[in-house]
């Protein structure tokens, strides 16, 4: 069962991403929910499965936290349940994802999926990522309203930060196989009209902070010998109680200078953007295999499986997966990339079986079961 996508990706990037929010009418024609509101409560209950449940009664807003063992005292109307990350523990699900992969992977955060009841929803707010919500079964009226960096946000409860009444520029009511794209900072609010299920696909960039504050972690960890502002040429200043403004320039130089090295931050970006930004299903393998036992498994033509929505990507000539370099070459990365299966075929050296042993040991790759 696979969802087409019908998105005019072109047209998409130059008039909508990043840009303002769109409904895509039938961009999954037919559209065949992956999942039932059962499957998903069953991943709710789960540990390491972040999920919530949001009520809105008689307009009191609460949230709880899973993993949840009883739904039974739930009413009838206004609660959703949001699962998040099941790209991650669902294959069915997982699907969906597939047909944005042409979007660039680094940025891809995961798939969250809501289902609603009469009247729910999480109520108006802001996020802080660029998503595509796409309509599963039943409908749910959405009022976006534009981008503007002077709404007042605040705690309708403490786990939920909601934004004040603004001017809606999209009000409109979205069925099965639509898509609602909404761009970071434009506010929102979804209601469900009726039972239904939507399919949150998210995109996170990176704020400056973080990548300031990573990049200083990765360069205290690798460059532990003090790096010391020199000024040889050093003239008497007129005032030696100010800073000069070409001292100040020197000292900005310093640290860009390590921004701007590109084995100390091509490293330290390849490993930080793979770490998971949700739990994953690895399982480490225990006793781990041995060379030629992984090797002769294989030969009898067993497959193996990248684990869902673990993060693999490539920077200059070096490929990174789980927060750490690959140390194979280009070739063997682009196939790893491109191929979720692998099979004896795929992995003919040595070298690339021996990095892949590993890997299969530390549960990023597993043997598919064929029984
Ligand atoms: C939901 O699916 O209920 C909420 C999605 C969102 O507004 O981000
Ligand atoms: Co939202």
């Amino acid at each position: 069962m696979n969802n087409k996508l019908n998105i005019d990706w072109d047209d998409f990037l130059t008039n909508y991403w990043q840009k303002k929010p769109v409904i895509l009418r039938q961009a999954f024609s037919h559209f065949l929910d992956p999942i039932t509101p059962d499957e998903l409560a069953g991943l709710a209950m789960e540990e390491e499965i972040e999920s919530r449940i949001v009520t809105n009664k008689n307009g009191k807003w609460e949230a709880k936290f899973g993993p949840f063992d009883d739904f039974s005292h739930l009413d009838e109307e206004h609660w959703s349940l949001l699962v998040q990350a099941v790209d991650h523990w669902h294959e069915q699900a997982a699907a969906l994802v597939q047909p944005f992969k042409c979007i660039p992977q680094w940025q891809f955060e995961d798939l969250m999926i809501s289902y609603a009841t009469q009247g729910a929803g999480v109520g108006p707010h802001i996020d802080n990522y660029d998503v595509f919500i796409i309509q599963g079964m039943g409908c749910r009226r959405w009022q976006v309203g534009d981008r503007n960096s002077n709404y007042r946000q605040f705690s309708a409860h403490k786990a939920l930060l909601h934004v004040e009444d603004y001017h809606p520029i999209i009000d409109e009511q979205i069925t099965s196989g639509d898509i609602l794209y909404i761009p970071i900072g434009f506010p929102h609010n979804g209601i469900s009209i009726g039972e239904s299920l939507s399919y949150s696909v998210g995109f996170r960039t990176q704020t400056s902070q973080e990548m300031l504050s990573g990049f200083a972690d990765y360069i205290i960890d690798n460059l532990p010998k003090g790096i010391f502002y020199q000024d040889p040429n050093l003239k008497l200043p007129e005032d030696p109680y100010r800073v000069q403004p070409y001292e100040l320039t020197k000292l900005q130089n310093q640290i860009i200078d390590l921004i701007k090295t590109p084995e100390l931050f091509n490293d330290w970006f390849g490993k930080h953007i793979t770490l998971p930004m949700h739990e994953l299903n690895i399982v480490t393998v225990e006793p781990p295999y041995e060379y030629e036992e992984f090797k002769s498994i294989l030969q009898t033509g067993a497959q193996l499986s990248r684990v869902p929505s673990i993060r693999i990507l490539k920077i200059g000539d070096f490929g990174y997966i789980h927060g750490e370099k690959i140390n194979l070459p280009m070739s063997v990365i682009d196939m790893l990339c491109q191929n979720e299966i692998l099979g004896y075929e795929h992995l003919q050296s040595e070298e690339t079986q021996q990095v892949l042993l590993n890997f299969v040991n530390k549960g990023y790759w597993y043997f598919i079961d064929e029984s």
